[in-house]
């Protein structure tokens, strides 16, 4: 049987997903589903900054405004993504010339015009996204090159200052996966917290895959909640080719597979305390809008949504986890 209301309508927390505009603008049965199905939304890409400082000093915040009015429209949280990422990134600042103050007041001017345009509009943003590498240090980006390692902290700092009431998070992937990095985030949130910068939250990806055990994934949610913060499961994604399988199809066994793997990170997420539970996104709505396939170069299916945007099996695994 069909049910007639929307995931979020099970969760006692939000329940979101990345957002296409131009799917939002285009496509009518995407744009019913996202109102049906969530109340909090996360723009896929226009938040960046290569959309949005697109060159130095003028701002674009059109395709971004729009989701906002949208979301308004309906009643739905806006979490904003991403201010400071060493992708993205317009190519006025891969090639900027300048010494370190020039490149402080860049990062800063970006930040706070951003964070100042949406302040009562965004509920929270990923101020720092993926700021580290796989192997425990702080990634060798544009950014620690131009600003040291500090700018992280920084980065907060400018967006507090920009708007006093909006949640701060540090956002990243590979908690459930990788031992070492999920270490090394916990060390610069807590570090950040234990002086005083000003953070909210931790955003966990969760771009995983139907061969992470369980108990992996449960057991990350667990350390990140256990520095007390706030936790988004900000870019979920349940991949199911993780072995480039050219032939793959999507057969029943693999989408009962699928679903129990939603179902049971699901489940770990709502056992966190009420306070902490910041949310789950999923990163796009339909099998065929995800980043996965054409990044990955093969086929795959990832989301609780078809191509068709038609619930899939893990639709029902999400609402088994939220009982
Ligand atoms: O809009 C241009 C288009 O004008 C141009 O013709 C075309 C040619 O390449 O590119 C289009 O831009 C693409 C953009 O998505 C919009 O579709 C970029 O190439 C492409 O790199 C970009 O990919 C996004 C990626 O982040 C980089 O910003 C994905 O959609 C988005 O899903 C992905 O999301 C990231 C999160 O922000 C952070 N965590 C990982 C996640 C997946 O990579």
């Amino acid at each position: 049987p069909i049910d007639t209301t929307g995931l979020y309508a099970h969760a006692h927390f939000p329940m979101g997903a990345s957002i296409n505009t131009n799917l939002l603008r285009n496509n009518a049965v995407y744009t019913a589903l996202v109102a049906k199905e969530f109340n909090s939304v996360t723009p896929e890409n226009v938040m960046k900054m290569d959309a949005t400082e697109p060159t130095q000093g003028n701002f674009n915040f059109g395709e971004a405004d729009y989701l906002v009015s949208f979301a308004q429209q309906h009643g739905m949280r806006v979490h904003g993504h991403a201010l400071v990422w060493y992708q993205a990134l317009p190519g006025w600042v891969t090639s900027f010339n300048g010494d370190s103050t020039a490149w402080e007041n860049m990062l800063k001017t970006h930040i706070q015009t951003e964070v100042a345009h949406f302040k009562g509009k965004v509920v929270s943003w990923d101020v720092v996204n993926e700021a580290i590498d796989e192997d425990g240090t702080l990634r060798n980006n544009i950014w620690l090159q131009h600003l040291g390692p500090d700018y992280v902290a920084r980065s907060f700092q400018y967006a507090r200052q920009a708007d006093p009431d909006v949640l701060l998070f540090y956002n990243d992937y590979g908690h459930e996966y990788s031992a070492v990095k999920r270490a090394a985030i916990l060390s610069l949130v807590t570090g950040m917290k234990n002086r005083g910068i000003p953070i909210d939250g931790i955003g966990m990806q969760m771009h995983t895959n139907t061969t992470v055990p369980d108990n992996a994934i449960a057991a990350a949610i667990t350390a990140v909640a256990n520095t007390g913060l706030k936790v988004h499961i900000s870019e979920l994604d349940i991949a199911v080719n993780p072995g480039n399988d050219q032939n793959m199809t999507f057969t029943p066994a693999i989408a009962t597979a699928q679903s129990q793997k939603y179902q049971n990170l699901v489940k770990a997420y709502n056992a966190l305390p009420a306070a902490q539970q910041f949310g789950i996104t999923t990163w796009d709505v339909g099998d065929a809008d995800s980043w996965i396939p054409p990044f990955y170069h093969r086929p795959d299916w990832p989301l609780p949504f078809d191509a068709s945007y038609k619930r899939k099996d893990a639709w029902q695994g999400i609402v088994n986890g939220l009982k």
